[in-house]
Parts: structure tokens; C-alpha cells; sequence
């Protein structure tokens, strides 16, 4: 890797507690990845993804060994520093997507943008400008209630992507799309993988996101078991 390493996994083991004993969700791991990477992890269900998207999303934290996330260790962040650090630079697409019932789509985009120092009008062509990445402009109005479910993803995916984050982080994020929208997302993010340098790390199942990933690592039983450079399908 010739880039700026911007997550640095060292030895990292995750352990939850269970009963009176232990589960280990990770086992391991070493990780690097670069500025501007575009990557996904795969593998079975309760192999360790979202577990580890937590941790680097610094939502949770390893039991032995480090995870540096833009230079911080999130192990040692306080609860404020961790809560700086995703407002400012991680944007996360979660399995379920959560977004605001009593809000209009355009409210909870925004909502990503409030902790920020920006002017009203900023926001606005901020919000209308990622609504515009996954066609939902004529829903700025609408409430979750009144979405389909892969309108709520994708406005949860514009939630994620309007601050235009250093570091972007999907679990599972095109559960709810059909093929023709699931499509049109991921050209919309390797564009802002390749103009942002954001780096993009998902969680999927899905064969449609894979062929657009430049790296796949394989992830079982909590381990890495494979971690390679792919050709994505649309390069270029
Ligand atoms: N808070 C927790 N307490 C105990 N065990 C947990 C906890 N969170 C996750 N686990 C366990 O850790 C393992 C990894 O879970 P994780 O959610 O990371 O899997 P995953 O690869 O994301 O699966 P999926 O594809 O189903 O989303 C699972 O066996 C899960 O039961
Ligand atoms: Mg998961």
C-alpha cells in the first residue's frame, strides 16, 4: 500500500461476554487500509463483519491488540473524542438503516450536517446535492413512513454520504435495493471513492456490490482467511 494508511488494525481480538464465558467475534486481525480504497468484507453471517465495522467505526472497541483510526487509537478516545472523530469523518450505512420517523427525508439528511459549522444554505445545497447521488430529489418532503424500503435505504446512504466523509463504512448497504438501483449507488460511490479519496469499506453478501469492489477480504470464524486485490467490473 503506497497510500496514507488511514485505519491500522494490529493484532485485534474481540471478545463479547457470554453467560459466564466469553465469545470470540474476532480473532487476530491485521488490517491496513489506504486513503481513497474501495473494499468490502465478506464471508458467512457471524463471521465478524459488522463487528468489525463497529470497532473501526469506533462504536465499539477491541479487547486485545489496536485500532487506529486517522491517527487515533480508538481504545484510548473518551467518549467525546470517539463521538468528534465519526461526526466529523465517518460516515456509516447501518444493516437497519435508522432513520428519524417524525423527520422528512430532507430533515434527517441534514440531520448529519447539524454538529458541523455550516450556513443554512450550505446545508441545503449539501443535502439536495446527495439526495440528487441516489435520486431521491422529488422525497425531500416525504416522511420514512411514506418510503419503500430501498427509498429508506438510500436515504439513509445520502445520510451517510452528505458530509462527505474521510472514511465510509456500509453493512450490508444495498439490502433493500432492486438491481437498477443498487447500481446506480455504487457508480454513485466509486465517484466519490475516486474525486473524495473517501475510503469505502462494506459488509455484503451481495454479489452486485462485490464486482465493484478493488479489494475483498474474506472474512471466517473471525478471522481473515483471504484478502485480495480485485478487478472491479466498471474500473476506469
Ligand atoms: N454484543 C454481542 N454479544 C455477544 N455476541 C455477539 C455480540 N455481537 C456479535 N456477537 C457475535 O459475534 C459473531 C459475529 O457477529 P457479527 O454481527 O459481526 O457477524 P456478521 O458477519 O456481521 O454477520 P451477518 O452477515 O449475519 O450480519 C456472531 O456469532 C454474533 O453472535
Ligand atoms: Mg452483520
Amino acid at each position: 500500500m503506497n497510500t496514507a494508511s488511514i485505519i491500522s488494525i494490529k493484532n485485534m481480538t474481540k471478545r463479547f461476554p457470554v453467560g459466564k464465558g466469553e465469545f470470540t467475534a474476532l480473532e487476530n486481525i491485521n488490517l491496513e487500509f489506504g486513503e481513497g480504497e474501495f473494499a468490502g468484507l465478506v464471508g458467512p453471517s457471524g463471521s465478524g463483519k459488522t463487528t468489525l465495522l463497529n470497532i473501526i467505526g469506533s462504536l465499539d472497541s477491541p479487547t486485545e491488540g489496536t485500532a487506529t483510526v486517522m491517527g487515533k487509537n480508538i481504545a484510548q478516545l473518551s467518549h467525546k473524542e470517539s463521538a468528534l472523530l465519526r461526526n466529523l469523518h465517518i460516515g456509516f450505512i447501518f444493516q437497519s438503516y435508522n432513520l428519524l420517523p417524525v423527520y422528512t427525508v430532507f430533515e434527517n439528511v441534514e440531520f448529519a450536517l447539524l454538529l458541523q459549522n455550516h450556513t443554512a444554505s450550505e446545508r441545503r445545497k449539501a443535502v439536495m446535492d446527495a439526495l440528487e447521488w441516489v435520486g431521491l430529489t422529488d422525497k425531500v418532503k416525504s416522511k420514512p413512513a411514506m418510503l419503500s424500503g430501498g427509498e429508506g435505504q438510500r436515504v439513509a446512504i445520502a445520510r451517510a454520504m452528505v458530509k462527505r466523509p474521510k472514511i465510509l463504512l456500509a453493512d450490508e448497504p444495498s439490502a433493500n435495493l432492486d438491481a437498477k438501483n443498487s447500481h446506480q449507488i455504487l457508480k454513485t460511490m466509486k465517484q466519490l471513492n475516486k474525486e473524495l479519496k473517501t475510503t469505502f469499506i462494506f459488509s455484503t453478501h451481495d454479489e452486485k456490490v462485490m464486482q465493484y469492489l478493488d479489494r475483498t477480504i474474506s472474512l471466517a470464524d473471525g478471522k481473515v482467511v483471504k484478502d485480495e486485490l480485485t478487478v472491479a467490473a466498471n474500473a476506469g
